[in-house]
């Protein structure tokens, strides 16, 4: 048998598609660039995802969650700088209109920008697009009402810095953790959910004292690579990137981006910034208000510099499912090849744990898969299948990264036991119906 990684994207989003993971969004309509929606199989998955990271970063002693307003007022992202800064060069081909990001375009011998669709170097001027959504609030449409879809979680926490450190009673240092959606008007978004311009992120601001900040970069360098590792991400797939001079944003100190290999290449995972006191000096001076934390043992006051993790979810689901999906092929005695597709998912990313499959939906082999089913769903997600043959069943499962399939058969009327398929060995062991609960529970915990 030969095992087989994911080689293009096109495969990825196919499966998705055929499985209920993701669709393109407005598909009726022709789809709307750039926008997914996540069906019942992703949709759970992404909550998995979701919360394995939230559980990573709250349940410790010194991080809170919180849950922020999208829109929030205008001048926190005048403070912030994205009203005058969060730009991209946009550049137009005169010859094929192809519209690109100037600054990621390669340039020639004499460092003229070649459009990449066409070769051409007959571009426009490059001018400064502003990658947030507008909108209006409330009845009147004005320069007054405007306001913004987020273009990132971070502020969100930023501004809500002292209402959680007073609400909480938190001493620095200590970290504030929020997930929620992010818009940005993206140029060139795509490579499925890899680029889009409506995400989600995930986010943690960890507030300290000044002069602790390298060492605490490093230290959440070191928390976030075993939190990849811990997912089960293939380790020679993850790197560590420095940003350089060029690349570092306006307001950090020092970059570095966690990158995963997708079969487009490597490319950002998550970046893990030291903001210094950057954000939360720009909303003491734009709000009026003082966010100074009050150090009652040394009796000082400062404004806490920042080390940030940000990673967004719906690239970790994409990082995640790439990394899993492996394609097993044999070459039976037959001749013929086949070719299983599996979803090598941990377990608490899968979005089904267990597969109940009847292998008649005759009526005492429903019954039993039925008192199956409701013993498992009170803890599990569990789905019940008893459509077409057992072969294309556990199939099916494998596609959609199901751990355990529960097969009942005649013979399970008789001798009171099930069979239990495993997922990535394919091995098959008879279980007595009393014992299936705490099987698979023993088996889902030391997968
Ligand atoms: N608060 C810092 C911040 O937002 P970022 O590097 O711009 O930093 C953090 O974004 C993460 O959010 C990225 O590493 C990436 O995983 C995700 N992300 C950013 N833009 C995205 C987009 N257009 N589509 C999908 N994910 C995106």
């Amino acid at each position: 048998m030969e095992e087989k990684n994911l080689a293009d994207l096109q495969t990825l989003v196919s499966l998705c598609k055929r499985r209920g993971f993701i669709y393109q969004s407005s598909e009726i309509y022709g789809g709307l660039n750039s926008c997914w929606d996540y069906g019942p199989l992703g949709a759970q998955f992404k909550m998995n995802v979701k919360q394995a990271w939230w559980k990573a970063m709250t349940r410790r002693p010194d991080v809170v969650g919180l849950d922020a307003a999208i829109l929030m007022h205008p001048t926190v992202w005048k403070a912030s700088g994205h009203v005058d800064g969060f730009s991209d060069p946009l550049v137009d081909c005169l010859d094929c209109k192809n519209r690109f990001r100037e600054d990621t375009a390669e340039k020639n011998k004499e460092s003229k920008t070649i459009c990449p669709k066409c070769g051409s170097l007959n571009l426009t001027e490059p001018r400064n697009f502003n990658l947030m959504f507008e909108t209006n609030m409330g009845a009147v449409k004005d320069e007054s009402s405007v306001v913004y879809l987020r273009p990132e979680t971070a502020q969100g926490i930023f501004v809500n810095f002292l209402n959680v450190q007073t609400s909480m009673r938190k001493k620095i240092p200590f970290g504030i953790a929020q997930i929620g959606k992010s818009f940005r008007n993206e140029i060139t978004p795509g490579n499925f959910t890899f680029r889009t311009r409506e995400f989600e992120q995930m986010e943690m601001q960890y507030f300290i004292k000044p002069g602790t900040d390298e060492e605490s970069f490093e230290k959440w360098k070191s928390i976030r690579w075993d939190f990849y590792k811990n997912i089960g991400l293939r380790l020679d797939k993850l790197r560590y990137k420095e940003h350089g001079l060029g690349e570092i944003a306006h307001y950090a100190k020092a970059a570095f981006d966690v990158e995963y290999e997708f079969p487009i290449g490597w490319q950002e995972l998550e970046g893990i910034h030291n903001r210094t006191n950057f954000d939360l000096t720009q909303h003491q001076e734009f709000s009026n208000k003082k966010l100074e934390y009050f150090d009652e043992a040394a009796k000082e006051k400062y404004l806490p510099y920042v080390i940030e993790t940000a990673v967004g979810c719906d690239r970790l689901c994409l990082a995640l499912l790439c990394d899993s999906y492996r394609e097993e092929v044999t070459t039976l005695d037959n001749g013929k090849v086949d070719t299983r597709v599996v979803l090598k998912l941990q377990p608490q990313f899968a979005p089904n744990k267990v597969a109940i499959l009847p292998l008649s939906k005759k009526a005492p082999l429903q019954e039993l898969a039925g008192q199956v089913f409701e013993t498992l769903i009170k803890d599990l997600e569990v789905e019940y299948d008893e459509a077409g043959s057992i072969g294309k069943r556990y199939r099916r499962q494998d596609e959609i990264g199901t751990p355990f399939c529960i097969t009942i058969d005649f013979d399970s009327l008789e001798d009171k036991a099930v069979t239990i398929r495993h997922r990535d060995t394919m091995k098959q062991e008879r279980i007595p119906l009393e014992k299936i609960e705490m099987y698979v529970k023993q088996q889902l915990e030391s997968f």
